[in-house]
Formats: structure tokens, C-alpha cells, sequence
């Protein structure tokens, strides 16, 4: 029971709450109850809905201070990522961007660098929780975009010529001070976000429609 392991209650809850909305959410997309939803752990530690369901139902989590933001898809292996924006350190920067995104970062006036390292963040971030290799994938391997401007992409991926053909980013609608993005490997396929908030709880479904 991974809840009794934090140290502060206010966490404990906020995991559980989390985790217990997600389950409901899912279970209405499959229409059973949230006791019967089968999570499994993929092998680089991606939850799943369980092979035994037979669906093809696609989620992600993502939580951070208060907030928890759910992405569910019914064909695409979808990741996603939501972050408070705290002050940081330019180091963070040079430990987890690859060098063409620090580049891109270094260049910008002061006042921008912090939405725009966040934007970096939470869309690589969002990548990489798609992607389902977890810590097995470079971080330096794959360039996203950090503008704020026109829709976010994958530049760059080693070992795929067309990354932008096969996976597409989204910014996500979050609440202020928090910054929010999704990634979904589309194949070329178009899809559009919907948003499905349950009012007074602390979690946001962001599902991926086609
Ligand atoms: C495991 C990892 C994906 C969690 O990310 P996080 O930002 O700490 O936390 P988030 O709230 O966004 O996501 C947590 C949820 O992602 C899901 N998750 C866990 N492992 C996952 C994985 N390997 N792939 C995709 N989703 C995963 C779970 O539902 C988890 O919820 P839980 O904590 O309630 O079990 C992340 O720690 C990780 O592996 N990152 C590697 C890349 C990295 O270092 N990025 C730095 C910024 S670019």
C-alpha cells in the first residue's frame, strides 16, 4: 500500500484521492464498477488496464502540489504531465535537456526563461510517460519544442526520422500556476482533446477523442 508510505499525511491523501478517481473515471469508460478495473504495471513501470479486460483503453496520471490531471484514450499510448511552477535553478536545466533545448532556453530573456523551462519539462516529461521506456530513455535523445507559441512538437528522436509524424504534442488547460502538457502517439492520425473536469475534486480528465 503505497499511500502509508509518505511521510506527510496531506501527500497520503492526495495519492489515494488520485488514484481512487482515476479508477472511478476509468471504470465509466469501461463500464464496470472501479472495484473490478484490473491495473497492471507495464515492464518500465507504465500502469495499464490489465490484458484480462481485452480493451484497448489508454491512461496516464500526473499529479502535482493539489492538482491531478488524468489522460484517457481509446487508441493511442497517451502521457501526460502537470506541474506547479516553483522557482528553479538553471542547473536543473543542464541535468535533464538535451543541449539543443538548453541552447534555446540560455537564449531567452530572463522574464521567459522559467514558463518556457516548464513547457520543456512538462512536454518532455509528457513524452517520455507515452513513450513507456521510463528511465531507460535518454533524456539528451529526443529535442521538444519550448516555444509558447503554435503547437508543440517533437523535433527530434533518435532513431526516427519523422518523430512528428508519429507522435503529437498538446498543451494541456490547467489552472494558473500550473503548466500542463500531453503527449500521444498518433501515427499520423488526428485527434482532439476534451476536457471533462469533475468540479471540486482534484483531478481533470483530459480525454484524447478521435
Ligand atoms: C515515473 C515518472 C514518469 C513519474 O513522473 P512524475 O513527474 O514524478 O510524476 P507524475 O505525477 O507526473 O506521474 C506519476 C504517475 O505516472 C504514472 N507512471 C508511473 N510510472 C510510469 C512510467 N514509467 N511511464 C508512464 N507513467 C508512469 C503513475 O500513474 C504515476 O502515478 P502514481 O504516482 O500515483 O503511481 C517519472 O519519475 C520518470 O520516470 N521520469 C523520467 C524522466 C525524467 O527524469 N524527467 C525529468 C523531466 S524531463
Amino acid at each position: 500500500m503505497r499511500a502509508t508510505r509518505f511521510v506527510r499525511e496531506r501527500d497520503a491523501i492526495r495519492f489515494s484521492t488520485a488514484r481512487g478517481l482515476m479508477r472511478m473515471i476509468l471504470s465509466r469508460y469501461l463500464g464496470i464498477s472501479a472495484s473490478a478495473v484490473t491495473l497492471v504495471t507495464g515492464v518500465h513501470g507504465k500502469p495499464e488496464i490489465g490484458p484480462s479486460m481485452r480493451v484497448p483503453l489508454q491512461f496516464n496520471l500526473s499529479h502535482s502540489a493539489d492538482r491531478a490531471i488524468l489522460a484517457v484514450c481509446d487508441r493511442f499510448p497517451v502521457g501526460i504531465d502537470i506541474e506547479e511552477i516553483r522557482p528553479i535553478s538553471e542547473d536543473v536545466a543542464r541535468h535533464f535537456f538535451s543541449s539543443r533545448e538548453c541552447s534555446l532556453l540560455n537564449a531567452l530573456p530572463q522574464h521567459e526563461y522559467m514558463p518556457a523551462f516548464y513547457r520543456c519539462w512538462t512536454r518532455k516529461e509528457a513524452f517520455v510517460k507515452a513513450h513507456g521506456a521510463g528511465l531507460l530513455l535518454p533524456l539528451d535523445s529526443f529535442d521538444v519544442t519550448i516555444a509558447e507559441a503554435g503547437a508543440p512538437r517533437l523535433e527530434r528522436l533518435e532513431g526516427d526520422d519523422h518523430p512528428g509524424d508519429t507522435w503529437t504534442l498538446y498543451n494541456v488547460d490547467v489552472p494558473q500556476g500550473f503548466v500542463g502538457a500531453l503527449a500521444a502517439m498518433t501515427m499520423g492520425h488526428t485527434a482532439q482533446l476534451r476536457y471533462q473536469s469533475l468540479a471540486r475534486v482534484l483531478i481533470q480528465d483530459a480525454s484524447l477523442v478521435i
